[in-house]
């Protein structure tokens, strides 16, 4: 029996991005000119913006045997790019993430600092596809929910990487105590062939460091409330954490995959921060939705949620294991592959334009000299705007306002670049040669059927 998740459209938690450059803004003004050298990357297609980083697609420099590998670049803020503390563990913590290899893990590749700004970058698997935040908005827009099977392959998937990544040690055998600390669906990237691969490990820390360094005033707010919604009690308290921290945020994307919804919802009116709800911890009643076994997978899901972490599940493997359990009990059949075959069937077009595109794009970049290349956002997704807010994942698929400057829910993600001489192609309107020849054509059909009026007149 194929049971599927209901998901209620609500709003998004990303705003719409800006395309135009923005005086005196750094980073937006810079955004728009592509493609442009950085290091060893040519950066040619901004394809998100988070918190503290703008992501851009990239290829890079050295040529491998295939040709050159399209990389992601997380280019850091300026403003964070300059703050020691900062950089300091951010550097710590992507050397330990350099040091994952997993199916399940978006693998690091370089890190380091460029350009006249010294800007700090992360360069990194590019996972083609969509996040998870991006996944749930496509199912609410089309109205195609997301079958049970692979809401909970998605999280098995997630629960492999993350004990992979806890389990790691060092040459000598000692435990790299890698937390993860920012598991939530923006950070689990789905690929169009069905594999679950989570991304950015660690680099939460950096945040929390320089938080309690008080060095980041400005962004905290944004950044720690967004993030809120998937921190265990102990994390939003600032205490130590452990991967139980990242077991709990696993937990809530699984609740909020069975609910449709998002879990903790700030009550703005009284004054009611998500880093409130999460320190407290109280988990609300996941509603029934009639699946198989529904006690057992409830019982998991608030076992993961427990607010004293001595009663969750010890290990990110001990919840695989639990899960595992469940869905071979409820015979609820799912692999990566089905789950490829499952968003071809639905959003096949979609993600086939957006590859088009940037292969067109990654061809006019090597076809010469850099092309002036224009950033198109498919109509249907956009890539995610700096703030992080706290709000729902399940936006209603309404039309933007006219004032345009709310955040009507612009999914974040696959804008597409068109070189300039394909946008015309694009775009239908036929290039001047062709008009010529077409003018030329009709003369000289006119001429023809004049000069055979007067043939029949003469005769
Ligand atoms: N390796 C990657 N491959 C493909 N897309 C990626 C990759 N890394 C990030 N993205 C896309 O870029 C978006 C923005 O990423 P970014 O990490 O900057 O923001 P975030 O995940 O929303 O917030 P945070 O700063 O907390 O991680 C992601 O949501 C995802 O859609
Ligand atoms: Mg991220």
């Amino acid at each position: 029996m194929r049971r599927a998740l209901d998901l209620e459209p609500e709003a998004s938690d990303k705003g719409a991005v800006e395309t135009a450059p923005t005086q005196g803004d750094g980073a937006q003004a810079e955004a728009p000119r592509l493609p442009r050298t950085f290091g060893h990357y040519v950066l040619f297609d901004l394809i998100g913006r988070g918190g503290m980083a703008e992501i851009y697609l990239a290829r890079a420099k050295t040529q491998e045997a295939g040709g050159a590998r399209l990389v992601v670049v997380k280019q850091i803020l300026p403003e964070l790019s300059a703050n020691a503390k900062f950089a300091d563990a951010l550097v710590q913590e992507a050397k330990l993430a350099a040091r994952l290899s997993h199916a399940n893990v978006a693998q690091v590749f370089d890190l380091g600092r460029e350009g006249r700004d010294q800007r700090l970058f992360i360069a990194m698997e590019y996972v083609e596809g969509l996040d998870l935040n991006e996944l749930l908005r496509k199912c609410a827009r089309t109205k195609v929910p997301l079958p049970i099977e692979f809401a909970l392959l998605v999280i098995m998937e997630v629960l492999r990487g993350l004990d992979y990544a806890h389990r790691r040690t060092d040459d000598a055998g000692r435990p790299l105590g890698i937390v993860h600390r920012d598991v939530s669906p923006s950070n689990v990237l789905v690929s169009v062939e069905g594999e679950v691969k989570l991304c950015d490990f660690g680099i939460a820390r950096a945040n929390d460091v320089a938080e309690r360094a008080g060095a980041r005033d400005a962004f905290a707010p944004d950044a720690i409330q967004g993030k809120a919604g998937y921190m265990s009690p102990e994390h939003a308290r600032g205490e130590p954490l452990d991967g139980r921290a990242d077991v709990f945020a696993a937990g809530v994307i699984l609740w909020e995959l069975l609910a449709g919804r998002r879990m903790y919802k700030a009550d703005k009116e009284r004054g009611e921060s998500l880093l409130a709800l999460a320190r407290r911890g109280e988990v609300p009643e996941l509603p029934e939705r009639g699946l198989p076994f529904e006690d057992e997978i409830r019982g998991i899901v608030f076992k993961a949620l427990a607010i004293d972490r001595e009663q969750r599940f010890v290990t990110a493997a001990a919840m695989l294991d639990a899960l595992q359990r469940y869905v071979a009990r409820a015979r609820l059949v799912a692999s990566p592959i089905r789950l490829g075959d499952w968003l071809t069937e639905h959003f096949g077009n979609e993600l086939v334009a957006t590859r088009r595109a940037r292969e067109r794009a990654v061809k006019a970049l090597e076809a010469g000299p850099a092309a002036a290349v224009t950033p198109v956002t498919s109509t249907a997704e956009q890539p995610s705007s700096a703030p992080i807010r706290p709000v729902s994942l399940w936006p209603p698929a309404a039309p933007p306002t006219p004032e345009g400057d709310v955040a009507i829910p612009k999914p974040p993600g696959a804008p597409a670049i068109v070189a300039a001489p394909l946008d015309a192609a694009a775009n239908g309107s036929p290039a001047p040669k062709s008009r010529v020849g077409t003018i030329v054509v009709a003369i000289a059909a006119v001429l023809l059927v004049v000069a055979l009026v007067l043939a029949l007149v003469a005769r």
